[in-house]
């Protein structure tokens, strides 16, 4: 056949469940390692988007991951596909290497079709660990859910794959070269995501700040944020030589979790609180996507530091026109929209996943979003991405003159504090979760107006999102429980675990006495867990009295 391509049959066992999650088909690295697992993938996707068989002439594909154990295994597997398949150019980033917001980037100043990530983000790599696929479509966002379950579709009925024969394609030096009808390009992973960022933010005012001695510490956690950071905050922003930490990604991220929260990321936390500590503390995840905030001896919720961005938003270069209204996800405390209020601009709430704030963003409809999981961004790309954060925060700290603490701290006197938690039950087994959650469903019509555990439910539901954009409806996104006091329980399995299930627990009560804005979190939230429990009896499916992880 014409430049070696060729047919390989799959498998006539179909593979099991190729059904992406919130976020990408994620699964342990050894469930990737079967031969034709991600071919399987990888043709039912391409069929997607281009007909069965048909070619991608005309098309530019994006390519790159985290830098996870199996992903220059995986980038040749693509390659070798996307080639045979006729994309006038593949963007691969040198070393196989892109994280998540700068493929957003790439994707949207070339102007590419759209582009493949190759992470499972925050949980753990290594030859134990877990690796995952996902596609952005040209928007630069998460393909939407009508895209991923018609590929999910095609995985199970599929029985060939399309590729060539080509000797391993070098992806360490930059340049073009031409395989069959394709050039691939080996491109610099840092400059678009770059310049996108160089466009929003003040670079004398942080420059500046730095130059009068501020100090930060980011824990890029041996994940792909580390080159980027460097670039920026070290290379370009003035930032002393070691202010990122844990830089260089590694295949198994240093055996660590890279999962930026007080929990997996306590050395940071006990640097920001010990005797003259930096002023500042970041972390990002696995592909850089997510992002932690610590002020010294101060951690910021993340649900906090979206709303503490859009109120400050125009004090920021890229958003002095101000914001033309905000989004965040169903289980993200309310504090934004307190903010939003006060500003008189829109807050959508929608369900948890990156993908459901693609349609506002593209319509005009939003500027900033975030979710209570370490994820905030806005319409500057269609990802979240851990560095805007970072220098977002930079920005107005060197604008304003208040520390990270004072910024929080003026938002909680303004608006009152959204105290909140998540607690999560992970690798529950899935017979267990189900029956929760299908048992809580079931009680929900009976249970608005009683007195639970001591707490009056004032109403309970199971959230359900219609995209104001394109009126698709997503259902069964989350058991709500809301306190006549508009505090809130809500419950849902976790869609990107690979072990399991994984029960989510977020609890969220409004405190408008400054004096009791210090208390312990979980003192002032334990009612809530109380309820909780009472309700879905958590204990009683589980036999967990206890969560895994509170954050
Ligand atoms: C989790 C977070 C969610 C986020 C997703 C991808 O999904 O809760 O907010 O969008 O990771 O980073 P979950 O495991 O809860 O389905
Ligand atoms: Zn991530």
């Amino acid at each position: 056949m014409e430049n070696g391509v060729k047919l390989t049959d799959l498998p006539s066992q179909p593979f099991g469940d190729q059904q992406p999650g919130t976020s990408g088909l994620r699964k342990k690295v050894t469930v990737f390692q079967q031969p034709g697992y991600l071919e399987n993938f990888v043709q039912a996707l391409f069929d997607q988007l281009h007909g069965p068989g048909q070619s991608a002439a005309g098309q530019t594909l994006v390519l790159g991951g985290d830098g996870r154990y199996y992903n220059r295994v995986a980038i040749q597997t693509l390659l070798r596909m996307a080639v045979a398949r006729g994309y006038d150019r593949v963007l691969v980033g040198q070393g196989g290497i892109l994280s998540t917001p700068a493929v957003s980037a790439v994707i949207r100043r070339q102007r590419a079709s759209g582009g493949i990530i190759l992470s499972a983000s925050h949980n753990p790599g290594g030859p134990a660990g877990d690796f995952g696929i996902k596609y952005n479509g040209a928007n630069g966002g998460p393909a939407p859910e009508s895209l991923t379950s018609a590929v999910y579709q095609r995985t199970r009925s599929i029985d060939h794959y399309l590729s060539c024969d080509l000797p391993a394609v070098g992806i360490d030096q930059l340049g073009s070269q031409t395989l069959g009808q394709t050039v691939v390009e080996v491109i610099d992973p840092v400059a678009d995501h770059a310049a996108v960022l160089r466009e929003l933010f003040d670079f004398d005012a942080i420059r500046a700040l730095f130059a009068r001695g501020f100090r930060l510490r980011y824990d890029a956690m041996w994940a792909v944020g580390g080159p980027y950071a460097r670039a920026l905050l070290e290379g370009e922003l003035g930032a002393p030589a070691g202010t990122v930490v844990h830089a260089t990604p590694l295949e198994d991220f240093g055996g660590l979790h890279p999962d930026p929260n007080p929990v997996n990321a306590a050395e940071l936390v006990a640097c920001l609180f010990a005797a003259d500590g930096p002023d500042m503390g970041a972390a990002s995840d696995g592909d850089a996507d997510r992002n932690m905030v610590l002020g010294r001896g101060f951690v910021v919720a993340p649900s906090d530091s979206l709303a503490v961005l859009a109120a400050h938003a125009h004090l920021v270069p890229g958003y002095r026109q101000g914001l033309a209204g905000v989004a965040r996800s169903m289980p993200t405390s309310t504090a934004v929209d307190r903010v939003a209020s006060a500003l008189g601009i829109p807050c959508h709430e929608t369900p948890t996943g990156w993908k459901f704030f693609g349609n506002l963003l593209d319509a005009g409809q939003v500027t900033l979003c975030g979710e209570e999981s370490y994820g905030t961004g806005s319409n500057h790309l269609r990802e979240k991405d851990g560095l805007w954060a970072v220098l977002f925060w930079l920005n107005l700290v060197a604008v304003t003159g208040e520390s990270v603490e004072q910024l929080v701290r003026g938002l909680w006197r303004a608006h009152g504090r959204c105290v909140y938690s998540r607690h999560d039950y992970e690798a529950i087994p899935l017979a267990q979760a189900e029956r929760l959650i299908s048992e809580l469903r079931a009680s929900l019509p009976a249970l608005a107006g009683q007195t639970i555990a001591g707490q009056t439910i004032a109403w309970a539901d199971d959230f359900a999102y219609t995209d104001p954009v394109d009126g698709s409806r997503s259902e069964r996104q989350g058991v709500r429980l809301v306190l006549a006091d508009s505090s809130r329980v809500v419950l849902r399995l976790s869609g990107t675990g690979t072990e399991g299930a994984t029960l989510r627990v977020y609890l969220e009560r409004h405190e408008p006495d400054p004096a009791r804005h210090d208390l312990p979190l979980q003192q002032a939230l334990a009612p809530l867990a109380a309820l909780a429990e009472a309700v879905a009896r958590i204990c009683h499916h589980t036999g967990r009295d206890q969560p895994d992880v509170m954050t």
